[in-house]
């Protein structure tokens, strides 16, 4: 990738993804399921790209949304209502309304209370709500405690139990049709048993459910599949899907999941200028256009993105990576080795095409940087580079 002359034509920061990358990724978990049907639904959340949900439609990929606007996202662009999860754990009046009149795939419920609400907006609106019911089966998925979700002391889901009861629930109800199981225990997951445990719980309700006479349809695995920022030794889409699929002998259920990191994470990379470098002291700081507000990855979980110099190598020494916000947080790396660096020099950030800029904001007032997608050896801008007059855009009349 030609990373000075994309900085000269889109300028920086600028955040870079490679399409031709995340349509392998996604083509080779499919593959990975070839022997039975399954449905991969992106989640949404880690890259909201429309083009890149596009991407992904144009595969046959649906898309996992957690709020009203992920799902306005994919149905603007072209991904299939049927194709399309609505999850989370704190869906509002209208969002449940949306969905149910948008005639998505399913709702994945994730308490009583929310159930009950969502059978009560369906009778309103004189529908059937096609549901699934987030399964939280207490398994430590071995991952950062700020993205692990399948434990009971997380908000996620309902225990075994209280699933079943809901399905049985359901069956009662002309308002809901149960059609999906779901688990998901967390994100950037390296350990396999964990998923292996995960689906054992999930497939022996799945079966217990259809001694009962609830057929479900959809198994949905989740998402989570960790990948390499560092030295990380990942799980093999094969693996994951044998995994999922050695539970599920003599099932006739559609396997789903919902990887968003495994997708896009290493397809993507934030460019970034150096300003400055300074010492204080010893300690030697090279300061970027870049900042917290554009990936905060490092502030907030002390996760690792590889860093490197473009076009230099020699006489590295340790630095901190940081950018210009008014906070000692405000780092993209610490302690890594880098050559002597000035004004104008480039620095890449990699696999930071999951949670980077969907994730971004504009804290000091700093716009939120552009998109480009690579694909086929050509780029383009898939989002302009914010600017003051959206910033303000929303404020009313001042005095
Ligand atoms: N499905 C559900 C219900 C989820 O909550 C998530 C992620 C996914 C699928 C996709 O997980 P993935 O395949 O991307 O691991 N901001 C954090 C990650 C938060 C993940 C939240 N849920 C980070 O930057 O590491």
């Amino acid at each position: 990738m030609d990373f000075a002359k994309l900085a000269s034509k889109y300028k920086t920061p600028l955040y870079i993804y490679d399409f031709d990358y995340i349509s392998a990724q996604f083509n080779s978990l499919k593959e990975a399921f070839h022997a039975r049907k399954s449905l991969i639904c992106y989640a949404v959340k880690a890259n909201s790209n429309l083009s890149v949900l596009k991407l992904l439609g144009r595969l046959g990929a649906g898309c996992d949304c957690v709020s009203i606007g992920e799902i306005k996202r994919a149905l603007f662009a072209g991904i299939a209502k049927y194709k399309i999860i609505f999850s989370g754990v704190g869906k509002d009046d209208s969002e449940i309304e949306f969905a149910l009149r948008s005639d998505i795939l399913m709702i994945n419920i994730e308490s009583e209370a929310e159930l009950k609400r969502v059978e009560k907006i369906a009778e309103i609106l004189n529908k059937t709500a096609r549901i699934s019911i987030r399964v939280n089966p207490n398994v430590d998925a071995k991952t950062h405690p700020y993205i692990s979700t399948g434990l009971k002391k997380n908000k996620f889901g309902v225990d075994v139990d209280t699933a079943k009861k809901l399905y049985i629930y359901c069956k009662n109800s002309p308002f809901l049709e149960p059609v999906g199981i779901h688990c998901h225990i967390g994100s950037q997951i390296l350990d396999i048993a964990a998923y292996s445990e995960a689906a054992a719980i999930t497939a022996e309700l799945l079966r217990n459910l259809k001694a009962i006479e609830i057929d479900i349809k959809f198994f949905d695995a989740g998402g989570g599949l960790g990948i390499r920022y560092k030295d990380e030794i990942t799980i093999k889409p094969y693996d994951f899907a044998q995994a999922v699929l050695a539970n599920l002998s003599g099932t006739d259920v559609t396997i789903v999941c919902e990887p968003g990191r495994f997708l896009v994470g290493n397809s993507g990379y934030l460019l970034t200028k150096v300003l400055y470098e300074k010492k204080n002291g010893v300690k030697r700081f090279v300061i970027v256009d870049a900042a917290m507000n554009d990936l905060i990855r490092p502030s907030l979980y002390d996760a690792y993105h590889e860093i490197e110099a473009v076009g230099k190598s020699d006489g590295a020494a340790l630095a901190d990576v940081v950018g210009p916000i008014c906070e000692s947080g405000d780092f993209l790396a610490q302690d890594i080795m880098l050559p002597p660096l000035e004004n104008g020099d480039l620095l890449v950030v990699k696999s930071a095409g999951a949670y980077g800029f969907s994730m971004s904001g504009n804290y000091n007032s700093r716009p939120r940087a552009a998109e480009v997608a690579i694909e086929g050896g050509k780029d383009r801008l898939i989002r302009d580079r914010e600017r003051f007059e959206d910033l303000i855009r929303l404020e009313k009349e001042y005095l």
